[in-house]
C-alpha cells in the first residue's frame, strides 16, 4: 500500500521576512509516516517546515505554504492507496505579499486576509477517487459535533478529532475516530508513535472494507 501523509503547518508570506502559522509540531504525521513504513508500506510525506528528520524510506516533499501543498498532494494523489491530511495548513494568507519589508509605523496596521484552499476538501470532491480520505479534526470544543460535521462537508472516509490545545507540540495525544458508517473508536491518551501503530492498523482496514465493498 502507498500511503500519502500532509503533515506541520504552513507559512503564509506577509513580506519578505515575515509569516503566518500556528504552532502545529508535525509529529502525529511524521510518526504515521514511520508506522506505515515500519509496516513495510511506501510513504510520500508532504511536509510544511517542522524540526523533525524526514523519516528514511520515504518520499520525502518539503513545502512551505498552503498553495505548494495543494499542488504537491494533487500531484501525487493518485499514486496513493490511502491520504492522510494532517498537516495543519493555514485557513487564510495575506491578500497581498509585499514586494518589500514592511517598515514600522508610529500607526498601527491592518492586514486583508484571504481563505487558503482546503486541501481534504478539494480531495473530498474529487470524482471516483480511488483512495481512502483520511482527515484530522483540531478542536478545543465540542470536539465530536466539530469533528462529525468535517467528516460530512469535506466528504472523508475517517476523521480523527483530538483536543488543539492538548495535541499541539507535544508528545501525547488522544483521539476519537469517527468512520462515515457512523461508527466511532476512542483511543486513550498515549505518546504519538504507540497511537500512530494503532492509526495505521484502522486504516489499513478501512480501505481493505472499501476495496471489498467495490469489488
Ligand atoms: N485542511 C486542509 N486544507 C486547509 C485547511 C484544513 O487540507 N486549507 C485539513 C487539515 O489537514 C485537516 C482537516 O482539514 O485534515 C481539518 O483541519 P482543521 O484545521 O481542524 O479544520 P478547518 O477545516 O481549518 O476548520 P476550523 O479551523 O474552522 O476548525
Amino acid at each position: 500500500m502507498t500511503f500519502l501523509i500532509t503533515a506541520g503547518p504552513t507559512r503564509e508570506a506577509i513580506d519578505p521576512v515575515r509569516y503566518i502559522s500556528n504552532r502545529s509540531s508535525g509529529k502525529m504525521g511524521y510518526a504515521i509516516a514511520e508506522a506505515a513504513l515500519d509496516a513495510g508500506h511506501d510513504v510520500i510525506l508532504i511536509s510544511g517546515p517542522v524540526n523533525l528528520a524526514p523519516p528514511r524510506n520515504s518520499k520525502f516533499i518539503s513545502v512551505s505554504t498552503s498553495d505548494e501543498m495543494f499542488d504537491a498532494v494533487h500531484q501525487h494523489a493518485d499514486s496513493a492507496d490511502i491520504c492522510v491530511l494532517c498537516a495543519a495548513v493555514a485557513d487564510y494568507k495575506p491578500a497581498q505579499v509585499s514586494p518589500t519589508k514592511i517598515k514600522k509605523r508610529a500607526d498601527g496596521i491592518s492586514l486583508e486576509l484571504t481563505p487558503t484552499r482546503d486541501i481534504l476538501q478539494s480531495l473530498g470532491q474529487r470524482q471516483s477517487r480511488k483512495f481512502l480520505l483520511v482527515g484530522f479534526a483540531a478542536e478545543t470544543d465540542h470536539l465530536e459535533a466539530n469533528a462529525r460535521e468535517k467528516l460530512h462537508k469535506k466528504n472523508c472516509d475517517i476523521i480523527v478529532g483530538n483536543d488543539a490545545r492538548a495535541a499541539m507540540e507535544t508528545d501525547e495525544n488522544e483521539l476519537l475516530i469517527l468512520f462515515r458508517d457512523g461508527e466511532m473508536k476512542r483511543i486513550s491518551r498515549a505518546p504519538k508513535n504507540i497511537l500512530a501503530y494503532e492509526l495505521v492498523k484502522i486504516f489499513l482496514n478501512s480501505q481493505q472494507k472499501c476495496l471489498t465493498k467495490k469489488m
